[in-house]
Formats: C-alpha cells, structure tokens, sequence
C-alpha cells in the first residue's frame, strides 16, 4: 500500500468549477507560496445530438486563471473519463501547461482501440500526454509537491493526487451521501475499487477530499468536497464496518441497473486522446464514431 509522504501544514487554495451538463467538477489548485496552479479534471462542452463542441466551461477556467494572474504548470487527469471529454488541449494552447494521466493510460488506449477500430497510426503508448505517472510519483506546483497513488477499479487508470492537505480522488469516491463510482467498465473490478478506496481512507482524518462529481442526492445543493473522517465514517458505500465482499455484491448488484453514460462514446474517443479530436478526414473535417452493438 502506497503512504504519500502527506504535509498537512501545506494547504492549497482550492477553486471549483461546477458544469451542470456532466455534473463535474474542474480545480483550480493553486500553490499558496507562489503564484502556480494546476487544473484537475477540464471539461469541453458537447451538444453531442448536433455534433457541436464549445469551450465555455474551459474559457471560465482560463478566465479565472488569468484574472488572478497565475501560471498553468499541469492539466491533471484524475482518469479517462466516460462521461464528459476533456478541454486540456484547448487550455494548454492558451495558457501552456503540461498534460498528464497515470500509466495505465496504455490499457486504456488499447481496449478501446479496439472497439473503435482506430488503425495504426493511434498510438497506444500514451505518448499523447505529457506526462505518464506511476503509483508514488511526485510532481510540483510551485513550491508545493504532490504525490500520486494508484487508485483503480472504476478504470486501470485511475489516479489520486495528493498535495499538502488536499486530496483528488477523482471517481474513487464521492461524496458520504453517494458513495461509489462503477466498477463495471471495461477493466474496472469492485473489489480493486474497494482496495484503492482502502489506500484513499488511509490518508490523515483532516485530509480534504475533492470528487470529480456530485449530482446532488436527494435533491440537496451540489458539494464536493468533504474529508477522510467524514467519509469513514459515513461513505453510505463504504462507511463504518462494511466489508470488501459486502462492498463487491452492492455495487455488481447495482452496476447491472446502471446505463451506459450519454457521452460515453464522444468522451473516450477524445479522452483517450489527451483531449484530442480524432485526426480529419479527407475533406478537412473531423469526426466522431458510433461503434454499433460493440459497447
Ligand atoms: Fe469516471
């Protein structure tokens, strides 16, 4: 099991971005010594009936950024999503930055690959990032460090970052109230899930943990940030004494009663990519695919 090496005396400024299409939420991480930040989870708007993509999430997010005067060191995939595409491309020609994902990016790029027919010219190497992380690596955002864990099970890729105070989890967990994300995607597993959610509630009680989504259960105001404590003891999923195999059987049981996300075909083209559209075709335009009875 991986320990960051976790300074709770560093504590970020955290700003979110809340996009009401996808129910994600993008940070602003910012470096309280210095004028750095990162951004974790990006989002690019999609009407995906109409075939349309715009940039009005990600243009509050470069505004915010730029307003305050700060520097973009790193655009941070927690993971590959399937449920909105990611603008990290866009952000990174405006205001520079490097990408990065976890390794497992590779697993990722050749399963779906496969399913969406892409030929040899689609690197399966994740050579589209900037920057592949393996479990216990570290990177810096100004003066601050932070750690990275490996935490799969909703997907092999999934990351969590760890810096000063604050915890991103990404879709390992969500709020006390929602508890879990699927694990039912291709190389997901619950009881992995279960494991990494283990190695995330290990971290300090005061730990703040901030989740890729909220979609307001029961109708209460979106939130998204809660702490490690808060989270053992009342994760409706994994809170209190609940077991690795109790955990297993909920969430296969209620795994098979979930759709497929609406923009799951759209975002894994993309994501997939580092954010990337598919390459044009001959007439100068690009295009998404829809693989038939294949998902
Ligand atoms: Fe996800």
């Amino acid at each position: 099991m991986t320990h960051p090496a976790v300074d709770l005396s560093v504590k970020p400024d955290v700003k979110g971005f809340f996009d009401e299409a996808t129910h994600t939420i993008t940070y602003v991480v910012k470096d309280p010594g210095s004028n750095a930040c990162a951004v974790v989870d990006s989002v690019m708007d999609i009407d995906y009936a109409a075939g349309r993509i715009t940039f009005s999430h990600a243009d509050h997010v470069i505004a915010d950024i730029t307003t305050r005067g700060l520097e973009l060191q790193w655009l941070i995939e927690t993971h590959v999503h399937a449920d909105h595409l990611s603008a990290a491309p866009y952000i990174q020609e405006k205001l520079g930055a490097k990408i990065g994902i976890g390794r497992n990016i590779t697993v990722i790029q050749d399963t779906f690959g496969k399913i969406f027919n892409e030929g040899t010219e689609f690197q399966r190497d994740g050579s589209q990032f900037d920057r592949l992380f393996d479990d216990g690596d570290t990177y810096k955002i100004g003066t601050m460090t932070t750690s990275v864990m490996h935490t799969p099970g909703h997907t092999p890729a999934c990351m969590t970052h760890v810096v000063g105070d604050a915890a991103f989890v990404g879709d390992t967990l969500f709020m006390p109230d929602s508890g879990s994300a699927r694990a039912d995607f291709p190389g997901g597993d619950a009881g992995i899930l279960y494991d990494s959610i283990q190695k995330v509630l290990a971290l300090p009680d005061q730990m703040r943990l901030f989740m890729c989504h909220d979609y307001g259960a029961g109708g209460r105001e979106i939130r998204w940030e809660t702490t490690v404590a808060e989270e053992k003891a009342n994760n409706i999923h994994v809170g209190g004494d609940k077991t690795r195999e109790e955990f297993i059987a909920m969430r296969k049981a209620r795994d098979t009663q979930l759709d497929m996300p609406k923009l799951i075909i759209p975002s894994l083209q993309v994501n997939m990519r580092a954010g990337q559209l598919p390459p044009a075709e001959e007439d100068g335009k690009t295009y998404l695919k829809v693989p038939v009875n294949k998902l």
